[in-house]
């Protein structure tokens, strides 16, 4: 990629996070909506804390360009991927437990539970995967109901007991246990590569995209999410905590199942270039404008955070 569509790109990813961003506040904003009772002050401080912190916001990015290679309706991309937004910072709330990864520093700012406490943290956690699906069944979100249950049933597959919840299980049990290289891809495939699948998928549902290209975008964002997670293995190794902004070097310490920790940094590197060329590859034989997804392959496999 030329510096210059390096620049675009970027701008292009920024542009994005800031409808998202403004997006999750609208939604967690004080106001009580249909038949809620009351929305609790110091819960909302904690996901909006877990929520409007920063992230890279990779999977909303995802979907939205996704809906537009099917010029699919862009509230509706947007909604939806604030949606999986909420559910992947959901994950990390978790995730940073002490019961799970134990982490106080998450986008550059102490873990929900470090800055409020445990019960929050989870009950934050509950609130932001529970918003997530009113989002998308919203009648804010403009699709029509058969739409909306195709992605709310995706959504929920891939977030959860066969994606990316099982994961999570998975993960844990892995600390004491040494799976082999498939079962590493297993656990991988689904704590990270399920949402990040979803996201392409959505686009795909939103655009109304024919079985072929639904098919193209799901293989397109298996391969994205495998890749996206060596990555972010690969970064524990060779990036800083400042960078980050979360606590590297941590991975190898806590036993966890990585292909970093099997293979070593140069075959993660190699690997890396190989899963971004197969999953620009996927994209070939489309009738569309695929360059910014294939751009964010590339992305994912050089980010340096
Ligand atoms: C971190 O995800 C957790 C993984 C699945 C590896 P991101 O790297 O997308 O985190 P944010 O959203 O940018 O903080
Ligand atoms: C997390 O993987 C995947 C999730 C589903 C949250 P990691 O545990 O490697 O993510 P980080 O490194 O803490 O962001
Ligand atoms: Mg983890
Ligand atoms: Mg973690
Ligand atoms: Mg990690």
């Amino acid at each position: 990629m030329s510096d210059q569509s390096q620049n675009q790109f970027k701008q292009r990813m920024t542009e994005a996070a800031k409808l998202v961003e403004a997006e999750l506040k609208s939604v967690l904003s004080d106001k009580i909506r249909g038949s809620e009772i009351a929305r609790p002050e110091h819960l909302m401080r904690a996901m909006r804390h877990g929520s409007l912190n920063g992230g890279k916001r990779l999977r909303p990015f995802l979907v939205m360009e996704a809906a537009r290679i099917f010029s699919g309706n862009e509230t509706a991309a947007l909604r939806v991927a604030t949606a999986l937004e909420c559910i992947h910072c959901y994950s990390l709330v978790h995730d940073d437990l002490p019961a799970m990864d134990d982490d106080d520093l998450r986008r550059g700012q102490p873990t929900v539970h470090i800055a409020f406490d445990e019960a929050t943290a989870i009950l934050a956690g509950d609130g932001l995967l529970t918003l997530a699906f009113d989002i998308v069944a919203s009648d804010e979100t403009p699709l029509d109901a058969s739409a909306k249950v195709k992605l709310i049933s995706e959504l929920s597959q891939a977030a959860g007991l066969g994606g990316m919840v099982g994961g999570q299980a998975l993960d844990l049990a892995a600390e004491k246990q040494n799976p082999d290289e498939a079962g590493i891809l297993t656990l991988q495939q689904m704590k990270t590569g399920a949402l990040i699948r979803f996201a392409c998928q959505a686009g795909a549902i939103i655009g109304n995209a024919d079985m072929n290209d639904y098919a193209r975008m799901t293989k397109f964002g298996q391969i994205a999410g495998q890749a996206f997670q060596l990555a972010d293995d690969m970064l524990d190794v060779t990036s800083d905590t400042q960078t980050m902004g979360k606590n590297t070097g941590k991975d190898a310490d806590a036993g966890k199942a990585t292909l970093v920790g099997l293979h070593g940094i140069d075959w993660a590197k190699d690997q890396l270039r190989k899963l971004a060329a197969d999953a620009s590859n996927t994209l070939d034989d489309m009738n569309c404008e695929t360059d910014i997804l294939k751009q964010t392959a590339q992305y994912i496999i050089l980010r340096d955070r």
